[in-house]
């Protein structure tokens, strides 16, 4: 996916007409989230976080820190209370949020969301380029692994991220035009 200038072309409903309160951007790692995240952040007027960032605040160490010092099983616990915090804060408040690519395929997290009755949106794209993306990006990630490692955890998460109340297929877009599809589809222009 490429990122390309652009900037809300047509008025968007607000939150109290649509009845969406925050728009939560699912999918593996390298599927856009952050990236749309933001893009529909600011066509929407919308406040936009990332779950990672709120870990990492609270921790004061990074994701791959944490990984490194704690383990997985720990960060899946912080993970979990740092989206349990997120939508304690929300309220009835309007955000954009983008969660690690391992967040929704925790059964107790998907369940948080469902819930709390957020839209939930799964970015998907073939397992192939999504390794691309993040071979690009040289982002350090503690799950990437090696392209064949990549693919079975991609392929064991897809049956959960395939939960989300909505799929957009992410393959050969920009993020712009991502972020404008899923405006049309929650109903918000
Ligand atoms: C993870 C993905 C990462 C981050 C952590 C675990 C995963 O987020 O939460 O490294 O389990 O797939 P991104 O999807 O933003 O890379």
């Amino acid at each position: 996916m490429s990122t390309r200038p652009g900037g809300p072309s047509e008025t968007t409903k607000s939150a109290s007409v649509s009845g969406v309160r925050a728009v939560v951007l699912v999918g593996f790692m390298g599927a856009g989230k952050s990236s749309v995240g933001a893009a529909l952040s600011r066509r929407l007027a919308w406040p936009f976080e990332d779950l990672d960032d709120r870990i990492q605040a609270r921790e004061q160490r990074s994701i791959e820190q944490i990984f490194r010092q704690s383990g997985e099983t720990v960060f899946r616990q912080l993970e979990h209370a740092a989206l349990r915090s997120l939508i304690d804060e929300l309220g009835s408040s309007i955000k954009v949020v983008a969660l690690g690519g391992g967040a929704f395929a925790q059964a107790n997290n998907a369940a948080l969301l469902e819930e709390a009755g957020l839209s939930t949106i799964f970015l998907d794209a073939p397992a192939e380029e999504l390794f691309r993306r993040c071979q690009e990006q040289q982002m350090k990630r503690p799950l990437q692994g090696d392209v064949k490692e990549f693919r079975r955890l991609y392929e064991d998460r897809r049956p959960c991220y395939l939960k989300a109340r909505l799929r957009i297929e992410t393959a050969g877009k920009g993020v712009e035009e991502v972020a404008a599809e899923a405006i049309a589809r929650l109903g918000l222009r």
